[in-house]
């Protein structure tokens, strides 16, 4: 099936549905399904060897698009310079656009994306050169920027913008998807519904406390702070629960985590979600969540996810353009 909007259209993609790069949850299987399914997979350049992730993600998606999103708190130039020529969008998120940065992607022949929480944000990254724009509400998981939620946010940003604007936040069911399309944006990102899939690096233990959760049991907090650098922006949203598990604890350090080299300890209150690679007490540590995670009810395949959101998305409006044409 097809859902064409402006974001398709930009992207060459068949459906109006952008997986959000999310740490090591976004492994190449995860971008490949989501690719390979008609939305747009992405990466991260957190991953512990990002040029692998891509190797790997263009073997398995045959010429269809994908992207790589850097978290400024994180971010590296060079490595930026390396990556921009080899992936169809290069993405952005925490901190004020910068047309330098915007320029590399476009020199490269990527297209060039920002994340934002507010309507200044989304003024400043098209006056930087930002091909398209993500509007992310307080309902998000994971790092929230702005304090609105996402149908006021995309309304504002919607009057201020002519370039594709894709919703973020709390998006996890095909009403949802069907909602934000109706109000005029060109796509859904979605986070928290990709973390709970078969193909995503999150520790099992994490998705399955997704799967128990409702959207009650988020919370925005600056919990999770250690090892991220930007002091004056830190909220994220969190299942409440590990905020509380961790704040019941004494520990300096709740486990650890293998990557390429040995295991190297995660102090309590770490950034870092947990991954498959994570041992220890995974209850205590940062278990991003948006809203959506009420939509979580099982760990399904990628592609799953991406065909129940657009079918049912489909359909609702379908319905509403017959409920609102006028009668001859
Ligand atoms: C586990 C997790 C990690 C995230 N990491 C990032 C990140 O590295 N970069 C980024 O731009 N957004 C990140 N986000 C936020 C998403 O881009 C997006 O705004 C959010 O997931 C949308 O809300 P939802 O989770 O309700 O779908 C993360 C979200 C989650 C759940």
């Amino acid at each position: 099936m097809t859902i064409t909007t402006a974001f398709t259209e930009l992207i060459g993609c068949r459906l109006p549905i952008q997986q959000a790069g999310m740490g090591a949850a976004s492994t190449p299987e995860l971008a490949a399904a989501v690719s390979n399914a008609g939305g747009l997979g992405m990466l991260t350049a957190t991953s512990d060897d990002l040029s692998a992730d891509i190797d790997a993600t263009v073997r398995a998606v045959s010429g269809r698009p994908f992207g790589v999103n850097f978290l400024m708190p994180f971010f590296d130039r060079a490595l930026l310079d390396a990556v921009a020529p080899r992936v169809p969008l290069v993405e952005w998120y925490w901190s004020q656009p910068d047309p330098v940065l915007i320029n590399v992607a476009h020199d490269a022949g990527a297209l060039a994306a920002w994340q934002v929480g507010s309507v200044d944000e989304a003024l400043a990254a098209v006056d930087a050169g930002c091909d398209l724009i993500v509007a992310q509400g307080i309902e998000a998981g994971g790092h929230v920027r702005g304090t609105i939620g996402v149908l006021p946010l995309l309304d504002a940003v919607l009057d201020a913008v002519d370039v594709p604007v894709v919703a973020a936040g709390g998006i996890g069911t095909a009403r949802g998807l069907a909602a934000v399309l109706a109000a005029g944006a060109s796509a859904a990102r979605i986070g928290t519904r990709f973390v709970a899939t078969l193909e995503s690096g999150a520790h099992p233990t994490y998705k399955q406390a997704l799967v128990a959760a409702e959207a009650a049991d988020t919370v925005v907090t600056e919990t999770y702070s250690v090892w991220w650098s930007d002091a004056t922006h830190r909220a994220h949203r969190v299942l409440r629960s590990a905020v509380e598990a961790a704040e019941a604890l004494h520990d300096e350090f709740v486990g650890d985590v293998s990557g390429d080299g040995e295991p190297f300890p995660i102090p309590r209150f770490a950034v870092r979600p947990p991954n498959r690679g994570t041992r220890g007490r995974i209850d205590t540590m940062a278990l991003y969540a948006g809203q959506s995670v009420g939509a979580v009810r099982a760990i399904v395949p990628a592609a799953e996810v991406v065909r129940e959101l657009a079918e049912g998305a489909e359909t609702l409006l379908r319905g509403v353009e017959s409920a609102t044409k006028p009668s001859a």
